[in-house]
């Protein structure tokens, strides 16, 4: 970026960044054509109960001093409008397949006690059940993914659940839900038969869990026009049975097949690497270790076009984040980290990968939304922070229900031990406001880039919009410092267009 314009964006780079080389990237494409759908719902959100994520993260109940509407935390919800989250999972994870949402329902002091055996042996008081998530994601204006539990309940329990919130009829089933105050059924966008059955869900093979999947679905029923779309416990990293053996054998509805893969900058469960005050080689394994959705997918992809050339199933992408060690004065069970400028990249590589295969990723979860993982927001009992994170999904709201325009780029390496990872990586797509945006995400850490457009199609002078980068690779927001990341103005002409290193860059092009 040249000094003129950094100030003039009200942003003075002193660093390296200025100084250093920049790379050249040529990205070319004709604004009059367009690419598949990018579906709102590839901004989903994760709310497993784990940690803090819902008991303070978004539940403090009506007697709480933190200002709440009927029990959900004013601050939370706020900030969650201001990003339009789109969709929210819930209640798991691994969580989902202990669950079992008869516990959840009717007076909350009545409600058992459990210990969630999987996130740190707490008790979990069932406070926040099916009626919660609800009032929940109505109040936030997003849709409602609730993950049923297969691992450890039955094929009753699943299908009474979809009955209790969908039914319409006069079932003793519905009438209890208007009972325990909602007489209309509850709107199901997405329904998870079970989580990570290779795993936590239950240590299955493929072939077992694609005959148990057939088995619960069929009896999976809601009124017509209301049935959710049912998601299939898929597999994780360079795995693709799961895939394909759900692919093969699956003659019933599913309309997607999940797959989750976690960055951890080390690629060692044992040993993930830091949330901060990272060296700068785990930078550069970081970006190499997330840019691996990037082969996952395609694996994935070649798999389903194989067995369902005609697109009717999904890859539904809903874990995925940084995953770092837990820091040493925190319980390990409750997943909180921090969250820097590293995350807010991370983010917005997995957006652009995920807007390049839109046609069948048409849903993704972070994980998780609030306190745990690579989390939007961070609480301290009545203290709030957003995290660069957040900051990435609020630049990259304008890509919800855009439509891709495609393009090509020509973007050097940034070379990663033997590896190396594209320098650059973009999107360019028409928003469903009918503006053109283009999103412009410098992996290198210490090289600037040169952006050469090639645009035809239509004509455009100057890009205006956002970026956010810092000194730092850690830069974050704290508790005691709330506001030292931020997103910040950029503007520039299209004939001069520079980026500065590990920068996020979501403009309007004019
Ligand atoms: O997001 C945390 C956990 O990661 C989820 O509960 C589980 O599905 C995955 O292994």
């Amino acid at each position: 970026m040249k000094l003129k314009t950094a100030i003039a964006c009200g942003l003075l780079l002193t660093s390296q960044s200025l100084l250093a080389k920049d790379h050249t990237v040529e990205i070319e494409f004709d604004a009059s054509e367009s690419g598949p759908l990018i579906h709102k719902d590839i901004y989903g959100q994760f709310a497993e109960h784990l940690g803090r994520g819902i008991y303070e993260g978004v539940w403090v109940g009506e007697d709480s001093d933190i200002p709440n509407t009927r029990g959900f935390r004013n601050d939370v919800l706020n900030a969650l409008r201001d990003i339009n989250v789109p969709l929210v999972r819930w209640p798991g994870g691994c969580f989902a397949d202990e669950y079992h949402w008869r516990e959840g329902i009717g007076p909350r002091d009545e409600r058992p006690v459990k210990v969630n055996t999987h996130w740190g042996g707490v008790e979990e008081p069932n406070t926040f059940g099916t009626h919660e998530f609800f009032e929940f994601v109505e109040l936030l204006g997003a849709d409602a993914y609730v993950n049923g539990n297969l691992g450890s309940g039955s094929v009753q329990e699943m299908a009474e659940w979809m009955e209790y919130m969908t039914g319409d009829k006069g079932s003793t089933l519905a009438e209890e839900r208007r009972k325990n105050g909602r007489e209309e059924p509850f709107e199901i966008a997405y329904f998870g038969v079970g989580n990570e059955a290779w795993g936590c869900g239950g240590h299955m093979r493929p072939e077992y869990y694609s005959d148990l999947y057939r088995h619960y679905s069929t009896f999976l029923k809601a009124p017509h026009g209301k049935m959710p779309k049912l998601v299939a416990s898929g597999g994780t990293g360079d795995d693709t049975s799961w895939t394909d053996v759900l692919s093969k054998n699956v003659e019933q509805k599913m309309d997607g097949i999940s797959f989750h893969y976690y960055t951890l900058p080390l690629g060692d469960w044992d040993k993930k690497g830091r949330a901060v005050d990272f060296p700068k080689d785990e930078w550069a394994k970081t970006m190499a270790q997330t840019y691996e959705m990037d082969r996952f997918i395609q694996m994935n992809l070649a798999v389903l076009e194989e067995n369902d050339p005609d697109n009717t199933v999904k890859l539904y992408v809903d874990e995925w984040g940084t995953w770092y060690d837990p820091e040493p004065e925190r319980d390990p069970g409750f997943l909180y980290q921090q969250n820097t400028l590293r995350d807010a990249v991370v983010a917005a590589v997995n957006f652009n990968i995920f807007h390049k295969y839109a046609d069948r990723v048409t849903m993704t979860n972070i994980a998780q939304m609030v306190n745990v993982l690579q989390a939007m927001i961070l609480t301290d009992k009545e203290k709030m922070v957003l995290t660069p994170t957040y900051y990435a999904y609020g630049l990259y709201k304008v890509f919800q229900n855009s439509t891709s325009i495609p393009f090509e780029i020509k973007a050097p390496g940034y070379k990663v031990g033997d590896k190396s990872v594209p320098a650059v990586t973009a999107s360019v797509a028409r928003g469903d406001d009918g503006k053109l945006y283009m999103a412009l995400v410098n992996l290198d850490p210490e090289n600037g880039a040169d952006i050469k457009l090639d645009i035809d199609g239509v004509t455009a002078k100057r890009a205006v919009g956002q970026m956010l980068t810092a000194e730092a690779m850690d830069a974050r927001n704290t508790f005691e410092d709330p506001d030292a990341f931020k997103p910040v103005a950029f503007e520039a002409d299209l004939d001069e267009l520079e980026i500065p290193a590990k920068s996020v860059v979501v403009v309007e092009l004019k």
